[in-house]
């Protein structure tokens, strides 16, 4: 199967299925500790924040999905439009396809629909094993002038898709060579299943400056890839990996404290703009979304941005009720 018609099938079943894990992200542990006197006014609250260098209306994301060429544009085009009205980043899905098809420059169209946000740029890590060097990811960035490069975990997801790309040996030490001296931040980001404080503490040693957690809690790759076509496993031999990984709360929580200085992101079955507070008052500087976005992306950009807006008024709430967090 190509990797666009897998890619479609991935959109189809994320967009038909309960694909949600049935872990929880592990917000619900956290409460925010409520302040009845805010001795401020809720009208002119700030919320803005800098990421990557660009002052930013609140500390939202729009995480990576891809959808295989002909739906990607349309997917990309809709998000890239709300995300610059609002000022919010912007994160590609997987330019695999587009490198692949000799159709990077058909990205260009991003930056025409977002000129002034951050954009980054996203590949699979594992794709360091199987020919991509330093020159394709510069080509990667450079094909959407992105802030920041994605550089995805996925082995679970690898292993369970028909085909995957399943060697994880040694990459360590050449994303390790590649941040030395790479012109823009690299981020290290799972898809779903999280990142322990030991493969954290990996990345700060190889000169990952960014965590994009993606825990789980949320979208589970494992249902969508059990439900996918073709698949050579069967799905009571998948099932068990559908609730895989550590979720996001318990990845930022532990990251933080062992790592005050890694700058996180909270991603991974984030759903309100409560849970973004929480993720931030526990040392995320920002915290992305993934499939909330994908009905509306198919929509409209407008559809999209009634989402965003949404969650922008939850956060600037629950920011200016609350002083600080606690564990229940
Ligand atoms: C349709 C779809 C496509 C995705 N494609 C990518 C991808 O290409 N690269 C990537 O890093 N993550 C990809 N993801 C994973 C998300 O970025 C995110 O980490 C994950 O879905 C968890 O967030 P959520 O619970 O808000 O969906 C995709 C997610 C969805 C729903």
């Amino acid at each position: 199967m190509s990797i666009s018609l897998r890619k479609k099938n991935h959109i189809d079943i994320c967009l038909e299925s309960d694909v949600q894990s049935s872990l929880t992200n592990g917000f619900e542990q956290f409460r925010l500790i409520h302040n009845a006197c805010p001795e401020k006014d809720f009208e002119t609250f700030p919320i803005s924040t800098t990421f990557l260098n660009h002052t930013i209306s609140a500390p939202i994301l729009i995480s990576s999905m891809t959808g295989g060429t002909e739906r990607a544009e349309m997917i990309n085009h809709h998000l890239a439009l709300a995300a610059e009205e609002l000022n919010l980043p912007f994160a590609l899905g997987s330019q695999r396809v587009f490198v692949d098809k000799g159709k990077l420059d058909d990205l260009q169209a991003i930056r025409r629909d977002a000129p002034t946000i951050p954009v980054l740029a996203n590949i699979g890590a594992v794709q360091l094993n199987f020919g991509y060097g330093k020159d394709s990811l510069l080509q990667i960035v450079d094909s959407v002038e992105a802030e920041a490069l994605i550089l995805h975990f996925n082995p679970l997801q690898e292993i369970l898709q028909p085909n995957g790309d399943t060697n994880f040996a040694g990459l360590l030490p050449k994303i390790e060579a590649i941040c030395r001296n790479f012109p823009v931040p690299i981020v290290a980001k799972e898809v779903g299943n999280g990142f322990s404080l030991e493969t954290a503490r990996q990345f700060a040693e190889a000169g990952i400056e960014w965590i994009d957690v993606a825990g789980a809690g949320g979208t589970s790759w494992a249902k969508v890839e059990s439900l996918a076509a073709g698949q050579q496993l069967s799905g009571d031999v998948t099932a068990v990996f559908e609730d895989w990984g550590i979720p996001t709360a318990d990845c930022i929580a532990s990251i933080h404290q062992a790592l005050p200085e890694m700058n996180l992101i909270a991603s991974g079955g984030i759903r309100n703009g409560v849970e973004i507070r929480k993720a931030c008052l526990m040392g995320a500087k920002i915290c992305g979304l993934a499939l909330p976005l994908l009905k509306p992306a198919l929509k409209s950009s407008q559809a999209v941005k009634e989402v965003l807006e949404n969650l922008i008024f939850q956060y600037r709430t629950a920011a200016f009720l609350s002083t600080g967090i606690e564990k229940i």
